[in-house]
């Protein structure tokens, strides 16, 4: 019998296992709404996913059906999805969409909505949040029971490990506000930090014992921090300890990551400034990753990715997707990339749907991109590995356009330019690539060192310059130019570019894959 789902450090970097292999989640997340209702899950969602061909999807648990009754608990809706994933043979994470939901409360069931003791959180203005607060213990508790109960459900039946992760709450942070202002918070505020929060204190600014005094300007986040991380903590904690399967967050990052300071995103959320905060009071949380729907992908990216594991729970499915699959997959030691909205990246929705007004963001409206994302997620299936492998050694440039002009690598002996714009200043060569179309996929990719004189390329919307390191007094030719298709078997040699085709090393808008060689004369 096989072990459950864990985290496994290799090179000092965790790793997904399923089934005890490496596993990388390929995939995306449904719409909010898709996993309420089984017969939409199987007439419309999985005959798109299915073109797709991604190895793992994340979809909510919802708390109001799961417990619409207080103590009663009603699993048809997790049983069936699973059922629906096992028979598509994809795996899930599962979100448990509890207290908290983008800092709102919508997902409460019923009876903890109309009942008072589950009081919400309050603005500085005074006014309700449609939030319960992280200092109602009574809401904790009764969250903290079902998630148990759903944890202890997946213990039991799903025997198969088709759920490989739980994401626990979803966004958390107070929006729109810095702090909490109900009447308890009010209270934990002016009062005096508790013991172990002063190792996050900056002795030389203390200028007193409340939060304020304590934390300066951080004191309203920190406080956020703290309250949700003990809350969320408590709840993942007993999850845990029914059944260990790994835990992540998602959280949005802050603004267009040009603000560090608080209030750039929503208070408390798990942002890595706040990271040190929530590993303490949150041990059972594993990972942490950003929902990233702006530009500026390397710069919020990276943050997270610099904590040992890139987890991508949500991203736009405009027309970065490709880049951004092909980037993360060489820049870092991701565990996780999914789109959202992902069922309507592979068909349509149409007009007329709320999910076309509500989430423009999945890029519907780019027909094709969903193809090429299928074909990205072929190839990053046969290459992840050797990717990591690479990146570890140094053997691998990623890319990706945000706003530049070009950058530039340095593998083994090579310098490598990547040029986003049409025209690229190839040395001694007059080239005309042709204007790409205004819709064309944003440039990215990655240049994977095969061996010291071998290159495979793969990416969009780039041109490509290799050639000696700079000051080198090698001689260095093209010994050849390869075509690599993608067939229904894996990847294989296509046309031996030579001649006109032999000089330019062009992505196209759809995914390019090229292998170029070199070689070396001493005269
Ligand atoms: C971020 C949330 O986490 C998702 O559940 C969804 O609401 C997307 N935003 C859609 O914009």
């Amino acid at each position: 019998m096989s072990t459950i789902p864990y985290l496994k450090l290799e090179k000092n970097e965790p790793i997904l296992m399923v089934d005890e292999k490496p596993f990388v989640i390929l995939g995306g997340e449904l719409h909010n709404s898709s996993g309420s209702d089984l017969e939409y899950l199987d007439t419309v969602v999985w005959p798109s996913l299915r073109k797709l061909g991604g190895n793992c999807y994340l979809t909510p648990v919802y708390w109001e059906c799961l417990e619409p009754e207080k103590n009663k608990f009603d699993f048809t809706l997790v049983d069936g999805v699973i059922k629906q994933a096992r028979r598509e043979q994809v795996h899930l994470v599962l979100l448990w969409f509890g207290l908290w939901k983008n800092g709102s409360s919508s997902y409460v069931p019923h009876w903890m909505k109309q009942d008072l003791q589950y009081f919400y959180m309050k603005g500085q203005d005074g006014k309700l949040m449609e939030s319960v607060s992280p200092f109602c213990e009574a809401a904790i508790e009764e969250d903290k029971k079902a998630y148990e109960k759903l944890m202890e459900h997946l213990r039991d039946t799903d025997t198969e490990h088709t759920v490989i992760m739980m994401q626990v709450e979803n966004e958390v942070g107070v929006w729109g506000h810095p702090r909490d202002c109900c009447e308890q918070a009010e209270q934990v505020f002016s009062s005096t930090v508790p013991e172990e929060m002063m190792e996050f204190a900056k002795e030389d600014e203390v200028r007193g014992t409340t939060w304020e005094e304590v934390f300066g300007i951080n004191a309203c986040e920190y406080f956020m921090a703290w309250s949700f991380a003990k809350a969320v903590g408590k709840i993942a904690e007993a999850g845990k300890k029914v059944y260990s399967i790994p835990t992540f967050m998602n959280c949005v990052p802050n603004g267009m990551g040009v603000s560090d300071l608080a209030g750039s995103c929503p208070s408390g959320g798990p942002v890595p400034r706040v990271h040190k905060i929530w590993k303490k009071e949150a041990p059972a949380i594993d990972l942490y990753g950003p929902d990233i729907y702006i530009p500026m992908f390397k710069r919020i990216s990276t943050p997270f990715a610099l904590e040992g594991a890139f987890v991508l729970p949500e991203t736009g499915g405009g027309n970065d997707v490709v880049a951004k699959a092909l980037y993360s997959m060489a820049a870092y030691n991701t565990i996780c990339y999914s789109p959202f909205g992902i069922e309507a990246l592979m068909n349509p929705i149409s007009e007329n749907d709320l999910l076309a007004q509500t989430n423009q963001e999945t890029g519907s409206w780019f027909p094709n991109l969903g193809e090429e994302l299928a074909k990205v997620y072929r190839v990053l299936g046969l290459y992840w590995q050797i990717l990591k492998e690479a990146r570890r050694d140094g053997r691998v440039a990623a890319f990706i356009r945000e706003g530049e002009f070009g950058e530039e690598f340095h593998l083994g002996s090579y310098t490598i330019s990547v040029y986003y714009d049409d025209t690229p200043p190839l040395p001694g060569i007059q080239v005309r690539i042709p204007k790409r179309k205004e819709s064309a996929p944003l440039g990215g990719g990655f240049i994977l060192q095969e061996n010291e004189d071998t290159f495979l390329l793969c990416g969009v919307s780039a041109n490509i310059i290799i050639e000696p390191e700079y000051g080198s007094k090698d001689q260095v030719f093209f010994l050849d130019k390869r075509e690599i298709k993608l067939t229904e078997t894996g990847l294989t040699d296509g046309r031996i570019f030579n001649g006109d085709e032999r000089n330019y090393l062009v992505l196209g808008s759809e995914l390019t894959i090229q292998r170029v060689r070199f070689y070396h004369r001493e005269k």
